[in-house]
């Protein structure tokens, strides 16, 4: 059954998504598990468009964590190389849906070849202010909020900042991306429970929305089912329901 979108009273401005499942969605047509990483990559097209059309401003994929470097030397090169033509096919939705694209990470870890090739797409859409589409790679919460207490650190010890003058602004401000909100709604597909060190501070109030769906099968009428389900639910931000 297809989505209403005019149906909906609220479309979340930011969308976090945990793209997993694609070595499983291979490995069970008999395929290299690099297969269901290039098929994945339609998908996150898929999205992108589906986000525009939903209005939805702020999309972020969880890409490659800090802990998927410990994957073997093949699929990490497969990977970064269809990073390289994935942008080149996205291209055309960014520029059509006016959607600037970002990156958030540890920048310096990705191959230069990498590097020079997001940097063309991130210039190249710098001043789309529409909608934002976040790509994390070589991302892990733990290091950013880790790399948030050294900054801070070395504001106070510069006499910029007091110890007593720290709250949740202080950090959030000083994490990779400080003008982004926070998501409403994360999505993670293939039915795993847990965040995998995907944005533990922004995803404190999020709501989750789990689908056993791989991601290699996740399209736009699974967004958009998504976006129904996050229609459902009752955010109380630890306070009481509302009459
Ligand atoms: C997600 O799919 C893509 C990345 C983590 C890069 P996986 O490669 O984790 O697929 P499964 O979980 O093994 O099925
Ligand atoms: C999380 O998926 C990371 C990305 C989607 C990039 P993983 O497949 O790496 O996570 P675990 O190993 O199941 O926790
Ligand atoms: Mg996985």
């Amino acid at each position: 059954m297809s989505v209403d979108l005019q149906s909906l009273e609220r479309i979340p401005r930011h969308v976090a998504l945990i793209m997993d499942g694609n070595g499983r969605w291979a490995q069970e047509r008999g395929l290299d598990r690099v297969e269901g990483h290039k098929e994945g990559a339609q998908s996150v097209r898929a999205v992108l468009r589906a986000a525009a059309e939903a209005g939805v401003e702020f999309i972020t994929v969880y890409a490659f964590s800090t802990e998927n470097w410990k994957r073997p030397p093949r699929e990490i090169d497969a990977l970064m190389k269809l990073l390289i033509s994935s942008l080149d096919a996205y291209e055309r939705e960014l520029h059509d849906n006016r959607i600037r694209m970002r990156v958030m990470g540890q920048f310096d870890r990705l191959p230069l070849p990498v590097r020079a090739r997001l940097q063309k797409t991130m210039d190249a859409t710098a001043h789309y202010t529409d909608h934002t589409f976040i790509i994390a790679l070589s991302y892990g919460s733990r290091t950013e909020i880790a790399d948030a207490a050294k900054k801070i650190a070395e504001k106070v010890k510069a006499g910029e900042l007091k110890t007593k003058n720290i709250d949740e602004q202080t950090v959030a401000a000083h994490l990779y991306l400080p003008d982004v909100p926070d998501p409403e709604l994360m999505i993670r597909t293939s039915g795993e429970l847990r965040l995998s060190n995907f944005l533990l501070w922004q995803l404190s109030y999020s709501e989750f929305h789990i689908t056993e769906t791989y991601w290699p099968d996740f399209r736009e009428e699974q967004f958009f089912h998504a976006l129904e389900a996050f229609n459902e639910r009752d955010r109380r931000y630890g306070g009481v329901r509302k009459k």
